[in-house]
C-alpha cells in the first residue's frame, strides 16, 4: 500500500497565478476569428523565423477552433513578391521576376504544408485580384484627399524596402551609411512621387494605440507610439523608372504603388475586397518585431484614410537568433527549417519553437543543445506516460476503484489545466500554455513512479487512471501545437475522435468513474512509438 504523503509530492507544484482573461479574443461570436502571417519577401528561401510566424499563427487559428468549434476561422499567409529588392534578386539569378516568384514563393508554401501550417488562404501578390484590391484602395485614399505629388527626398534602404529620415542614419565602422534600427545600408534618393497625408492621422493613431488590446507585447507600445508622434508624410509611390515590378499607380503609370502598402493590402484581398471585406477588422496579425511600425502604424493610418476600422490586434514575437545574430536571409546565418523538420519531424520542431519563442518579447538564440533537450523531454514525458498507460502487464492488473484506495492530490491540476491554458492563451503567454501540458505529464509520471503499479503488491488503477486523465486532457489541449502527433497519441489510447473538443478537455473526479470500462478501452490501445529515437 502505498503512503498517502509519498504520491502528493507529485502534484505539490504550485500553480502559476493566472493573468488577467481577455476573453474576447477567443470567445463565441458570429465574426470569423481571422488571423494573419505577415507575408514573406521572396528574394530567398525561408528560414525557421518565417517558420515560427507561420506556427504560432497556426497555434492561434487552431485554438481559437478548438475553444468556439462554431466559429469560422480565417487564416492567411503568403507571399509579397515586389519591389526593388525582388527585382534585384530575380536579376541577380538571370531569372524573369515573375517566374522567380513563383518558384520562390512555392517554398514557402511547402514550408507551411510540411509543418502542418493549416491556413485556409495562401495570397501571392502577383495575383490580379491583389491588383483589383490594391487599385480600389488607392482610389479610396485618393478620394479621402489623403494624396499629393510632391518631392520626396531620403535615404533609401533596399533591404528594408523604405525611406529614412536623416535622424534615422548613421555611418558604421566600414564607412557605409546604414539605417540605425536595422544596421541596413540606405542610399540617397532624390525624386517625385506620390504622398500620403500621415500626420492627419496622428491623433487618431495615439488613441488606437491606447486600447489596451491594440499592440501585444505592451512593451511594444513606447516604441510604437515614439513613431507615431514623429511621423511626416510618407511616399506611397517609387518613379517606375526606378522600380518596375509592381502595381502601377492608377492614372499614373510612371509611378509604381510604394511596395509596403502594396503588401499590406494582402489582409484585405485575401477577404475579397472590394466586393467584400466579411470577417475585417483582422483579429491579431502576427509580425516579427522588425515590422511593427508598419502594421501598427502607417497600417491603421492607410486604414482610417480608406474608411475602413484598424486592427483589432498587432501581435509582435521577437527574432530567432543565430550566436545572438538576428536570422536573416541578407545575413546568411539562417537554420534551414526544412532539414531540421527532416531530421527532428515537424512537431517536436513546432513545439520547441512554441516552447521557447512563443510570442515572447525577448530574443531567443537557436541552440541545437536546447532543440535536443525539448525532443527528449517530448519524448520522456509524452512517449514515457504513453507507454506506461497502455503497457498490458500494467493494465491488466486494473481492477476497481474502491474506497481503500488512496486519493492523489491530482485533481485540481487536471480540472484547472483547461482553464488555466485558455488564460495563458488569451494573453498570448504561448510558452506558460505550453508549460500546462507539460506540468500535467510530469506530474503524472511523478504519480506513476512514486505508485510503481508494475509492483505485484501495487494497485495499478489509480495511477493508470490519472496518468490516462492527464495524457487525455493535454491530449486535447495539445493540438493547437502538435495537432497530428497529439491526435496520435489518443489514438493510440483510444479516445474517441469525437470526444477531443474542448467540453472534452475537462475532469470531473474519479467517482462514478468505470475503471472496468478503461481496462478494456485501454486492452485496445495501439503500439508504437510517439517520439522515437533520432538517428544521430
Ligand atoms: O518583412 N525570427 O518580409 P520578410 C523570427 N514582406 N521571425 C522572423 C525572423 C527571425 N529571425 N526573420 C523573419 C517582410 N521573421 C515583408 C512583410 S507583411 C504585409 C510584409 C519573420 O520576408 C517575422 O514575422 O522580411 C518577420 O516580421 C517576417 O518574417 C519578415 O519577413
Ligand atoms: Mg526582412
Amino acid at each position: 500500500m502505498i503512503l498517502r504523503s509519498s504520491i502528493s509530492t507529485a502534484c505539490c507544484r504550485p500553480v502559476t497565478r493566472l493573468p488577467r482573461k481577455n476573453l474576447s479574443l477567443y470567445s463565441p461570436s458570429t465574426k470569423p476569428f481571422f488571423v494573419t502571417t505577415p507575408i514573406f519577401y521572396v528574394n530567398a528561401s525561408p528560414h525557421i523565423g518565417h517558420l515560427h510566424s507561420l506556427v504560432l499563427t497556426d497555434v492561434l487559428a487552431r485554438f481559437a477552433k478548438l475553444r468556439s468549434p462554431q466559429r469560422k476561422v480565417i487564416f492567411t499567409t503568403g507571399t509579397d513578391e515586389h519591389g526593388l529588392k525582388i527585382q534585384q534578386a530575380a536579376k541577380a539569378q538571370g531569372v524573369e521576376e515573375g517566374e522567380f516568384c513563383a518558384r520562390v514563393s512555392q517554398r514557402f508554401r511547402d514550408l507551411a504544408d510540411r509543418a502542418n501550417v493549416g491556413y485556409t488562404d495562401f495570397i501571392r501578390t502577383a495575383e490580379p485580384r491583389h491588383y483589383r484590391a490594391v487599385e480600389h484602395f488607392w482610389n479610396r485614399l485618393v478620394e479621402s484627399g489623403d494624396v499629393y505629388k510632391g518631392t520626396h527626398s531620403g535615404w533609401y534602404s533596399i533591404s528594408d524596402e523604405c525611406f529614412y529620415s536623416e535622424k534615422q542614419i548613421r555611418q558604421d565602422e566600414s564607412g557605409k551609411i546604414v539605417a540605425i534600427e536595422t544596421g541596413n545600408e540606405v542610399v540617397w534618393e532624390e525624386e517625385e512621387n506620390w504622398k500620403f497625408r500621415l500626420p492627419r492621422y496622428r491623433e487618431r493613431l495615439l488613441s488606437w494605440a491606447d486600447r489596451p488590446e491594440s499592440i501585444h507585447p505592451l512593451s511594444m507600445k513606447s516604441f510604437v507610439t515614439s513613431q507615431m508622434a514623429s511621423v511626416e508624410d510618407l511616399s506611397i509611390s517609387r518613379p517606375r523608372s526606378r522600380v518596375r515590378w509592381g502595381v502601377p499607380v492608377p492614372g499614373d503609370p510612371n509611378q509604381t504603388i510604394y511596395v509596403w502598402v502594396d503588401a499590406l493590402i494582402n489582409y484585405l484581398t485575401v477577404l475579397g475586397y472590394p466586393a467584400s471585406a466579411d470577417g475585417w477588422p483582422v483579429d491579431v496579425h502576427v509580425v516579427g518585431k522588425d515590422i511593427i511600425k508598419f502594421h501598427a502604424v502607417h497600417w491603421p493610418a492607410l486604414l482610417m484614410s480608406a474608411g475602413l476600422e484598424p486592427p483589432r490586434q498587432v501581435l509582435s514575437h521577437a527574432h530567432w537568433t543565430m550566436g545572438k545574430f538576428k536570422m536573416s536571409k541578407s545575413r546568411g546565418n539562417v537554420v534551414d527549417p526544412i532539414a531540421a523538420m527532416d531530421k527532428y519531424g515537424p512537431e517536436p520542431i513546432r513545439w520547441y519553437l512554441m516552447r521557447e519563442g512563443g510570442s515572447l518579447p525577448d530574443d531567443s538564440d537557436f541552440n541545437l543543445d536546447q532543440l535536443n533537450a525539448n525532443y527528449s523531454v517530448l519524448a520522456q514525458q509524452f512517449g514515457n506516460l504513453l507507454n506506461r498507460v497502455t503497457s498490458p502487464k500494467i493494465v491488466q492488473k486494473m481492477g476497481s476503484i474502491t474506497s481503500h484506495h488512496p486519493l492523489p492530490d491530482f485533481d485540481a491540476a487536471l480540472s484547472s489545466a483547461r482553464d488555466r491554458v485558455e488564460g495563458f492563451m488569451s494573453n498570448h503567454q504561448i510558452t506558460k500554455a505550453c508549460e500546462v501540458i507539460l506540468n500535467l505529464i510530469a506530474d503524472a509520471n511523478k504519480l506513476v513512479t512514486d505508485m510503481r503499479p508494475w509492483e505485484a503488491n501495487n494497485d495499478a488503477t489509480i495511477p493508470v487512471l490519472y496518468a490516462y486523465q492527464a495524457l487525455r486532457i493535454s491530449g486535447i489541449l495539445a493540438q493547437p501545437f502538435m495537432p497530428v502527433k497529439s491526435s496520435e497519441m489518443l489514438d493510440r489510447l483510444a479516445v474517441d475522435p469525437t470526444q477531443r473538443t474542448w467540453n472534452d478537455a475537462t475532469w470531473t473526479g474519479r467517482s462514478g468513474f468505470d475503471a472496468l470500462a478503461l481496462k478494456e478501452q485501454l486492452s485496445r490501445s495501439l503500439p508504437g512509438s510517439l517520439f522515437p529515437r533520432l538517428n544521430p
